[in-house]
């Protein structure tokens, strides 16, 4: 049974059923005692309403403001809280706090998503899962957003709109449409590695426990000596991967739409607490400036044969939301909050998104979104030169100097918080970035990642989806599939055959 304000109903009550002994007084949301709250105020038996009755114009109006824009992503979630716990020294690569120590503890906000479905939509269907870590450090928050697979579907963030689009409903039909799709999927092949991803058995995982996490990017460490290194972030599931064949996802949908947000909240609430183990693959400026390929493209991964994990700690999951409004739907994650230490790559994909969110976020939850208090940097706190705005909570830092340089002892700078300084060149342009090798590391997962039953069944969940895209359509995704290797090409190729002649008789 849940509980508000820490007391559940039945510690209130005595016994549940026999009616509360000892209630809270209703009141109004000024605290007003309320005197009557099942009947409207009306002249006369039979009505009509006064505009006297404040207290069901205040019920309504309220009742009628309670949705929020939904995320225009990622909208639907699970959410919980726990720590992130250092198990190895990694300050030879990074000086941020939150890494500072074996053994350091730091609270950690978590929420996975689907990526394409409204807030209402169902979790077990076929999509990318966002897999979004806040670390309150006592050097700010660091929000480290991330998915459940490896590699992003594009490499320019220009076309992040469009990708949403093509994903989520027809602006006609309002339905999902298959031609929109696999008509952007088709039309740009550096989509291929994580299509291939979404359509195998990693498409439909069984709940949230049992998924990895990737930060995707490369991002930059930075030590305390000044030196800087690229990296790339994993967790991995000390649960073990699992994942759901598409009959029983599509069952789930209909008897169980919130499938992975119960398992995650169940789990927990029992006392088994779900883990992951953070690693980081490093690469040095001078590998990256001579890789094989662009090390910052977000289509493609690092081989951890040639930078292999490095272990760095545990992320443990050990508290339910107890409100979720307050502490998930309004939890916001921004990929340009991180402390000194961590530091963007020029990834274009990470820097179209150090924009994105808090643009959103200010929409979304307001201009004072950082002073809710799921999002409030908790384990430090906030001087600057911001001011008031809509829902300004706090005490609005007081009397200290709201202009800057000031003779009053307003914050100050630090240099050991400077980022890290390099060297750009080149001309500006719009660089178009379509044929930067698709192919290659799509064949390894096709051909190295993945048993014969797994290619079969990959093959068989593209069909049944592209099927119902025009031909040219069908006909240009399958050009794509033989270009990553024959055998995929021909195998997604024979299974539409025998879909569409079915579909024709
Ligand atoms: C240019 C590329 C991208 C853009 C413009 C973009 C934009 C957005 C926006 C606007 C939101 C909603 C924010 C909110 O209202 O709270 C969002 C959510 C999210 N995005 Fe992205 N995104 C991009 C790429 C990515 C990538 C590459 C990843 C994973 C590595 C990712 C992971 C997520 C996650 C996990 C969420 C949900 C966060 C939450 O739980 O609140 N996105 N994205």
């Amino acid at each position: 049974m849940a509980s508000y304000k820490g007391k559940s109903s039945e510690e209130k009550n005595g016994e549940p059923g026999k009616g509360c002994q000892n209630p809270d007084v209703l009141t109004s949301a000024s605290g007003v005692p309320t005197g009557d709250k099942l009947n409207v105020m009306t002249a006369g038996q039979l009505g009509p309403l006064l505009i006297e009755d404040v207290v069901y114009q205040e019920e309504m109006a309220h009742f009628s403001r309670e949705r929020i824009p939904e995320r225009v992503v990622h909208a639907k979630g699970a959410g919980a809280f726990g720590y992130f716990e250092v198990t190895h020294d990694i300050t030879r690569y990074c000086k941020a706090k939150v890494f500072e120590y074996v053994g350091k503890k730091t609270p950690i906000a978590v929420r996975f998503s689907t990526a394409s479905g409204e807030a209402g939509s169902a979790d077990t269907v076929r999509d990318p899962r966002g897999f979004g870590v806040k670390f309150y450090t006592e050097e700010g928050n660091w929000d480290l957003a991330g998915n459940n697979a490896p590699v992003f579907f594009i490499r320019d963030p220009i076309m992040f709109p469009s990708l949403s689009h093509a994903q989520k409903r027809n602006p006609q039909t309002h339905r999902k449409d298959p031609n929109l799709l696999w008509d952007f999927f088709s039309l740009r092949p550096e989509t291929l590695f994580e299509v291939t991803h979404v359509f195998s058995d990693h498409g439909i995982p069984n709940g949230y426990r049992h998924i990895d996490g990737f930060g995707v990017h490369a991002f930059k460490l930075v030590n305390a000596k000044g030196e800087a290194v690229y990296c790339k972030f994993h967790y991995k599931s000390d649960q073990g991967i699992k994942n759901l064949l598409s009959d029983e996802a599509a069952k789930l949908v209909a008897s169980n739409p919130d499938y992975g947000i119960q398992d995650l909240f169940d789990a927990i609430a029992k006392g088994d607490f779900p883990s992951w183990s953070l690693s980081i693959q490093v690469m040095t400026f001078k590998e990256a400036e001579d890789y094989k390929f662009n090390p910052f493209d977000s289509t493609k991964i690092w081989s951890e044969k040639d930078y292999p994990l490095i272990p760095v700690g545990k992320l443990v999951l050990n508290r339910n939301p107890i409100n979720y409004f307050a502490e998930v739907e309004q939890l916001a994650f921004e990929p340009k909050n991180m402390p000194p230490g961590i530091e963007a790559s020029p990834d274009k994909m990470l820097q179209g998104r150090l924009f994105a969110y808090s643009d959103a976020l200010r929409y979304r939850l307001g201009t004072n979104y950082q002073q809710l208090p799921i999002n409030w940097p908790q384990k430090t706190h906030v001087a600057n030169y911001q001011r008031d705005g809509a829902m300004c909570l706090f005490d609005n830092q007081g009397n200290a100097p709201n202009y800057y340089p000031n003779s009053f002892c307003g914050p100050e700078s630090q240099r050991q918080a400077l980022e890290h300084r390099y060297k750009v060149s080149g001309d500006v342009a719009r660089y178009n970035t379509a044929d930067e090798d698709n192919v290659t590391q799509v064949r390894e997962y096709y051909l190295k990642e993945m048993n014969e039953e797994e290619r079969q069944r990959l093959c068989q969940n593209i069909a049944n989806s592209l099927q119902h895209a025009q031909l040219f359509i069908q006909k240009r995704a399958v050009k794509n599939f033989t270009d990553v290797h024959p055998d995929y090409g021909a195998r997604v190729q024979a299974l539409l055959t025998q879909l569409n002649a079915k579909k024709g008789s």
